[in-house]
């Protein structure tokens, strides 16, 4: 019998094994990451092209810090460059951007760039671009917490839901990892509660339109249950 194709609605991807495809090709990390930022823009447009109505990507992490100071400014430089270049065509395109992490820690360029790409496409009705830089689960809950506090806000499960950086998005009915490794890495603790997890061994960089559609054909054989029977 022919499954039926469900199409998620809140995706989010951890990207990676950027560094490991370009040794491979003898090339440095840098590299990984410039072909990681293509397959962003294709993985993008291909959920767009599915129906699906929200993305996330976790593009650097509050750990990631401990990496070489060259690998970090090189990553941030393609983000900036990113934001800059896509700004036009998603504004066009009707796709909304916008970032979840504590974004004070980047260098005040990349900020710029971000804020800007932000605003321009604040008002955009069609897919949810959310890209989390210096994201970390931990950190985001702590912030949201701290924020009730100083509003004197109580705190339960809605209360922190608006306080979170995805305040107003769905929790991700799928997260997927890419590079064969089989964990969350401080990604979306909180809104992961319900989510289904593909793995998928492909490195970052060979994502493509196809391997959206196995997401998908994966994601439409699971039976979701939320604690109820059936
Ligand atoms: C990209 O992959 C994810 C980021 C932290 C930007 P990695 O840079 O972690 O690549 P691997 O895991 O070392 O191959
Ligand atoms: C997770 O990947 C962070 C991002 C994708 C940005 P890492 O490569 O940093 O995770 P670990 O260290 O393998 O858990
Ligand atoms: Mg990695």
């Amino acid at each position: 019998m022919q499954e039926e194709r469900k199409i998620p609605t809140h995706i989010a991807f951890i990207m990676d094994g950027n560094g490991r495809w370009a040794k491979r090709r003898l090339m440095p990390r840098k590299f990984g990451h410039k072909m990681g930022v293509e397959a962003l823009k294709r993985v993008i447009d291909a959920c767009e092209k599915a129906g699906v109505k929200e993305v996330s990507f976790y593009a650097l992490s509050t750990e990631n810090w401990s990496r070489p100071k060259d690998e970090i400014d090189a990553l941030l430089d393609m983000v900036k460059k990113f934001a800059d270049d896509e700004l036009q065509k998603y504004v066009e395109k009707n796709y909304r951007v916008r970032f979840m992490g504590e974004l004070h820690r980047l260098p005040e360029v990349t900020r710029t760039a971000l804020e800007k790409i932000a605003r321009a496409s604040a008002g955009n009705t069609g897919i949810v671009v959310n890209i989390g830089l210096n994201y970390g689960g931990r950190d985001e809950i702590v912030r949201a917490v701290n924020k009730l506090i100083e509003e004197k806000k109580p705190v339960t499960v809605e209360s922190l839901n608006l306080a979170l950086d995805t305040a107003g998005m769905n929790d991700p009915d799928v997260i997927v990892r890419s590079a064969g490794e089989k964990r969350l890495s401080n990604f979306m603790l909180w809104q992961s509660a319900y989510s289904e997890f593909v793995y998928i061994d492909d490195f970052w960089p060979d994502f493509d339109a196809a391997t959206v559609e196995r997401i998908i054909a994966e994601y439409s054989k699971r039976q979701r249950r939320f604690g109820a029977l059936q």
